[in-house]
């Protein structure tokens, strides 16, 4: 592999005031803490004592030091400068070690940041509000998760960093035709197997969130004859169907089911700043539960896969540096241009949504 030179491209415009996976947590102990990084806003996340996980802004309130430089007990935070201590689930200050009978200021009416956090799948994922919008109160929207149709059944997951702005992680993401030039290996396909295929769409509306986590599914669908792993789920002799949903912000969900057996993924790409993101891939599935094993080789290949992407993208980002124009081409780009669309709506609050109803588009890939 040559050698690159890592740059980022250029930052585009972020979706705040919704779930976003901060880091894997599965092996962050109780009284442990780490640093994450989401829409450019620092984190410290941490597990208190009792298990229950917390996502801080970590900048202390007095002065602006990382929080992450001073001291957690399990229970408290305690600001290396000055020693003011905060519980990290609300923020709430408890104590200010200056303070003296003579003062009449109340720490507890002085908050540190602190985000809605929520354990799913070994993630920490973390609300993130709208800058300056003060703390996080009402009902928030559900935490994403990988979709499970059975009570016993294997996961596995992947993790990239991205040198390019969310927007080309998605639509990296959900662009057909890379596939058989990023892709191509002897197991999965090759250049000559091109072939047209017709996909049909839908629209997916969230009209319950007035469009919030609107988005598209490309209905089910026998898979493409010419994918490896899809001809061994054929075994089980059940007709496949398979749903590959998007929904803003982030989320491409993807469920293959065969009588019993089913396979599911969650694929977010999370802006870390507004020009650099971060792929994660989260696969539960049912199907050959009694082969060892397939957790290591699912994660092999589904790793070489990742970086196939991550490779490309590191190189696109040495070519956005220079601010080149784009294209976007019908068929193959038409689910990138609903993107743009579905974010532009969300940005703004129009509720528009790009496609009106169903959609056929054909391409070769
Ligand atoms: S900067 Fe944190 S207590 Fe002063
Ligand atoms: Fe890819």
């Amino acid at each position: 592999m040559r050698e690159l030179v890592q740059v980022s491209g250029p930052p585009t415009e972020l979706i705040f005031g919704d779930w976003y996976p901060a880091m894997r947590v599965g092996a962050l102990g109780a009284g442990k803490t780490a640093t994450a990084m989401l829409l450019g806003v620092p984190l410290l996340v941490g597990r208190k004592k009792d298990g229950k996980l917390f996502a801080m802004r970590d900048l202390c309130p007095h002065r602006g030091i990382p929080l992450s430089a001073g001291w957690f007990d399990g229970e408290t935070v305690t600001c290396k400068y000055h020693g003011w201590r905060f519980e990290p689930c609300s923020g709430q200050c408890r104590e200010i070690p200056s303070l003296t009978s003579h003062e009449t200021l109340d720490p507890t009416k002085i908050f540190a940041g602190a985000f809605p956090c929520e354990e799913r799948d070994g993630y920490a994922w973390v609300y993130i509000p709208e800058p300056g919008s003060g703390r996080v109160v009402g009902e928030l929207p559900a935490v994403p998760e990988v979709p499970k149709f059975s009570a016993r059944f294997r996961t596995a997951h992947l993790t990239a960093e991205l040198p390019c702005n969310v927007d080309h992680g998605i639509i990296g993401l959900m662009d057909p035709a890379h596939g058989p030039f990023v892709h191509q290996a002897w197991w999965w396909r090759s250049r000559a197997s091109i072939h047209e295929k017709e996909k049909h769409f839908e629209p997916l509306n969230d009209d319950e969130h007035k469009g919030r986590n609107a988005g598209f599914r490309m209905s089910s669908h026998a898979p493409s004859a010419n994918s490896a792993p899809y001809k061994l789920l054929g075994v089980y002799g059940e007709p496949i169907t398979t749903t590959i949903d998007f929904v803003l912000p982030n989320r491409r969900y993807e469920t293959i089911r065969a009588g019993e057996k089913w396979f599911a993924s969650l694929t977010t790409v999370t802006p870390v700043t507004a020009s650099t993101c971060r792929i994660d891939v989260c696969a539960a599935w049912n199907v050959f539960y009694w082969v060892p094993f397939v957790t290591p080789i699912a994660t092999f290949f589904g790793a070489r896969f990742v970086r196939q992407d991550q490779q490309t993208m590191v190189e696109q980002a040495e070519g956005l540096r220079f601010n080149p124009g784009l294209m976007l081409i019908d068929d193959a780009d038409k689910p990138a241009k609903w993107y743009f669309a579905l974010k532009q709506a969300r940005l703004t609050g129009t509720g528009e949504h790009p496609l009106s109803g169903p959609v056929t588009l054909h391409w070769r890939s």
